[in-house]
């Protein structure tokens, strides 16, 4: 693999992301790796990722610098492009000076990585101390107006750096630069797709349960629906998938699990009804991180119900079912605060939301992964576009969508309203241009409206339809006011007790795409 050492930045997945979208198979690894825990990696290119720290900052993150001489090429990128330049001897400087968002940058030797690349380009920065004299035997590559060495490469021992992010879209020339360092600096052929990701996969489950058999999580999302046809192609019959209705779901979703996806994937599937018990937890509760966490926890509950029913009805009685398919994604993992030094941002129901006493090993296939890599590895297993082209849901459903207690009647008619600016997106025919649309209501927020001849005193609903590349970061799409207007109306005159439309018009950061 290329190894991806992580700084602490949320930028090391990203990165790594980058490197598979240039066909290259990546890992990410923490900077506390050893020299010798490398060389057993055996990879064939290292990136240094960016990190949020100055490397003069008392407890900013250590590289161990045996590194440099396994005889890896190397990338350094940011604070990575420094910790390189300390390490082989040049200088990093407390400038004073930072650069941050679009920096012009004038590149005077191309050298290998800039090969072919403008003399002048745009590129995105964010750092406040600069390296101000290359290591010996490296050559600058590029400067800015405040940044004497921008970039540099050594041919010969393969290590080059860029004091730019190249894997944001901002930088002009970004995934160009990834891939001369891995293609030309470094030497490694772009042989690896999604097709091997499915062959490892399938391998890797295979030999990690045996003749065991599996229980899969299906909520009706396009991960769990990916991670169980997965699954369902590495051992066959030995996955149960138990598909739990907690009253928390979108219109007609239940219906679309039992009758498509099982038509189009051949599994089998277990119903369970828990819209009762899911309403009795969560009554009273208001707080969005104990909402995330009872339902998390009654998630699991409900499976080591139905596993213990399993068990009692198959003829191999007493044999446990040890396993829990999850499709967790890398953004999931990350702002559980699963990513080495990132913060908890809230806890995703399928990670920190699992209680300690849990009873199933998990095994999560798309851990390592974004969206549109999952998208495109269902396609590869033949799953129908309407089930690997859906809105990403969220595992704790509409329970996170209403700002307030969860009821079954702010249920209904939160669902009611939720149809309503599904279809009215999908027939706008907007349905690639947004990432996501929750509908959320503000059950604990009314306010005064007219409506026929007489006052009202109903609550509002608000749009948040986002465009997003991996939900990681996001921006609030602009929605044509046609489309906007019609959602309105038909939301305001169909929903009963909702008498207000509003539309969330915050980029994440700083909000969060759900409101919960
Ligand atoms: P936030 O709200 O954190 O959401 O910006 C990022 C993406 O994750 C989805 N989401 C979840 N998905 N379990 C999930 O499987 C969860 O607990 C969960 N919470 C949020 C959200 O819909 C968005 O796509």
């Amino acid at each position: 693999p290329v190894l991806v050492v992580d700084f602490g930045a949320q930028y090391a997945q990203l990165i790594a992301r980058r490197v598979r979208e240039a066909k290259v198979y990546s890992e990410v690894v923490p900077h506390t790796i050893t020299a010798a825990e490398v060389r057993e990696k055996n990879p064939i290119g290292i990136v240094l990722s960016g990190g949020p720290s100055s490397v003069y900052e008392e407890g900013a993150p250590k590289l161990d610098v045996d590194i440099f001489d396994l005889g890896i090429p190397t990338l350094g990128i940011c604070y990575g492009f420094q910790v390189m330049a300390a390490a082989l001897g040049g200088t990093v400087a407390r400038t004073g000076r930072r650069e941050y968002g679009s920096t012009a940058v004038q590149v005077g030797d191309h050298g290998t990585l800039l090969a072919g690349q403008p003399e002048a380009q745009t590129v995105w920065m964010s750092h406040g101390d600069s390296v101000s004299a290359a290591p010996e035997g490296f050559t600058v590559l590029a400067t800015t107006e405040d940044t004497p060495v921008a970039a540099f490469e050594n041919a010969e021992r393969c290590f080059v750096g860029v004091q730019w992010h190249p894997e944001v879209k901002h930088s002009a020339y970004g995934q160009d630069v990834i891939e001369r360092f891995l293609h030309d600096v470094a030497g490694i052929p772009a042989d690896w797709t999604s097709g091997n990701v499915i062959d490892e996969q399938v391998a890797r489950i295979r030999e990690q349960v045996g003749t065991g058999r599996v229980l899969c999580a299906l909520s009706g999302g396009v991960d769990s629906a990916v991670a169980a046809a997965l699954v369902h192609k590495a051992v066959g019959d030995q996955l149960v998938c138990v598909f739990v209705d907690h009253g928390l779901l979108r219109q007609d979703e239940r219906r679309q699990v039992e009758e498509d996806y099982v038509a189009s994937t051949g599994v089998r599937l277990v119903t369970v009804d828990a819209r009762e018990r899911f309403l009795d937890a969560l009554a009273g509760v208001t707080d969005p991180e104990e909402k995330r966490k009872i339902i998390g926890r009654e998630f699991i509950r409900v499976f080591e119900q139905a596993q213990a029913d399993l068990v009692a009805e198959s003829a191999d009685a007493g044999d446990p079912i040890r396993w829990l398919v999850q499709g967790t994604l890398y953004p999931d993992v990350v702002e559980s605060g699963g990513g080495a030094g990132t913060a908890n941002i809230k806890s995703h129901h399928n990670v920190g939301g699992l209680p300690d006493d849990i009873e199933f090993e998990l095994i999560e296939p798309l851990r390592a992964l974004f969206k549109d890599e999952v998208r495109e590895i269902g396609r590869q297993l033949g799953l129908p576009e309407e089930i690997v082209g859906r809105q990403p849901f969220p595992g704790p459903g509409l329970g996170i969508r209403i700002i307030g207690e969860v009821t079954w009647d702010r249920l209904e008619l939160l669902r009611k309203a939720d149809a309503i600016a599904r279809a009215e997106l999908s027939a706008a025919g907007l349905d690639n241009e947004i990432w996501q649309c929750p509908v959320v209501l503000l059950a604990d927020v009314r306010s005064v409206g007219v409506q026929g001849d007489g006052r009202t005193y109903g609550h509002p609903i608000v749009l948040r339809p986002v465009s997003s590349e991996d939900a990681m970061t996001a921006d609030w799409t602009r929605l044509p006011y046609d489309v906007l207007a019609r959602i309105s109306n038909r939301i305001t005159n169909e929903v009963d007790d909702v008498n207000r439309v509003v539309l969330d018009v915050t980029s994440k950061p700083p909000g969060t795409i759900e409101w919960e």
